[in-house]
């Protein structure tokens, strides 16, 4: 009996480290993303190239680099004046996964080089963690980092987002409706008005430098963000996203709600520092009566008056548009000098060398935009393997 008990713990102890020790390597996997739609990233900063592979992309998709490319310009570095002076024509290449401008239903592995690569830039601050950047942790992490451009906690790690966010969007777009846009609500304390969401497009965002759909604000935006590009300063910014046409039912509660997933997506961006969904804070300092969205019959479904659930309740989407607002901190890297330590505490006055974005909301849209498309379509086709499922055991 005794004995029993022993051989019983130590089954359950040997079976509990072999969990763990499972749960530890997917755990350590941080460079994937997504269930039945899954990416998988990689690439440096200033390593060779950059990319991603996508699994579960269905078959027969037509599928080009045309039909990425238009992304990754939008998010490309020297892009324009406000944004960094790294010049990137960021050309994708599909490696694998297509044959005849089709889809096989195998992984896809899509490919950006990195072509200026500038390591020298980066030599008086090697010895210096940036201040609010990613060199001290990633060096308290791994004991080691890349010497140059934030390694993998640069932007450029954000290529991979947008070409596999691309690939997910044309299959949105094309199979099921689904329209995202996503444009800069305000910079620093510069903030717009008058956007609609049941109207806004891409062409409409990209009419101003700054991509901000109002036009008097954005003027005022590119003036700041070249003034303080010029005194070698940066600022923050919002950018506001709405997913159109979404179907209800999609989310997986408890843990992987819409907006729980949403919000990994988005944070998941360098320099993000909030999320919201729908009223987001400003909700809280409304009464029920004004907050609450009444159900009325719309196209022959049920639809909301008001949505300030944005288009979400429960963790899982009410068919009304999704409406979502990331917040973006000023870019760590400034010119100005700042007084800080080194990795062996000495002070020292840092004056960041290389070539930084002023304000990264501009080139931010594209990504926020992408991984939107990537957390729906996920969702999507978790919703309908669940669908699937149900009609083959309701209906053997
Ligand atoms: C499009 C884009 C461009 C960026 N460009 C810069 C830059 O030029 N300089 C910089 O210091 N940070 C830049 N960042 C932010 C850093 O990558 C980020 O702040 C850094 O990795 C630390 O991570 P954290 O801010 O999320 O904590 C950029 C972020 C985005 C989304």
């Amino acid at each position: 009996m005794e004995k029993d008990k022993k051989h019983q713990l130590s089954v359950s102890t040997e079976s509990y480290y072999t969990q763990t020790q499972h749960q530890i390597q997917e755990n350590l996997m941080s460079s994937s993303f997504g269930t039945l739609f899954r990416i998988s990233t990689y690439g440096e900063s200033h390593c060779k190239a950059v990319g991603v592979v996508i699994d579960g992309c269905p078959p027969g998709l037509e599928l080009t680099e045309a039909d990425i490319q238009p992304q990754l310009s939008r998010r490309r570095p020297g892009q324009s004046a406000l944004s960094t002076d790294r010049q990137e024509a960021d050309q994708v290449v599909i490696l694998s996964g297509t044959e005849n401008g089709k889809t096989l239903g195998t992984p896809i592995a899509l490919q950006v080089a990195n072509k200026d690569q500038r390591p020298k830039d980066y030599g008086n601050m090697r010895a210096i963690p940036r201040p609010s950047h990613a060199d001290y942790t990633y060096q308290m992490k791994y004991g080691i980092r890349a010497s140059s451009g934030g390694g993998r906690s640069s932007a450029r790690e954000t290529i991979a987002s947008v070409a596999s966010g691309a690939v997910a969007e044309k299959v949105l777009r094309e199979k099921y409706g689904v329209e995202i846009v996503a444009w800069v609500k305000s910079v620093g304390e510069i903030d717009s008005t008058g956007v609609d969401i049941e109207t806004i497009t891409r062409k409409t965002v990209d009419q101003t430098t700054i991509r901000c759909p109002d036009p008097n604000a954005a003027a005022k935006m590119e003036s700041r963000v070249a003034e303080l590009k010029e005194a070698g300063d940066s600022i923050g910014g919002v950018v506001c996203c709405v997913i159109r046409g979404v179907p209800a039912g999609l989310g997986e509660p408890t843990f992987e709600k819409l907006e729980a997933r949403l919000a990994q997506a988005m944070l998941a961006i360098p320099a993000t520092k909030g999320f919201e969904v729908g009223s987001g804070f400003a909700g809280t300092r409304l009464q029920g009566s004004q907050h609450n969205d009444p159900f009325v019959m719309k196209d022959g479904r049920l639809g909301t008056v008001t949505n300030n659930s944005g288009g979400i309740q429960g963790g899982i989407s009410n068919g009304e548009p999704i409406t979502l607002k990331i917040g973006f901190k000023p870019p760590a890297t400034i010119s100005l000098p700042q007084p800080t330590v080194d990795f062996e505490g000495e002070e020292v006055i840092l004056e960041a060398r290389g070539r930084h974005d002023p304000c990264v909301v501009p080139r931010a849209v594209p990504i926020v935009e992408s991984m939107a498309a990537l957390v729906v379509l996920d969702m999507i086709m978790r919703q309908e393997a669940r669908a699937a499922l149900k009609q083959r055991c309701c209906n053997p």
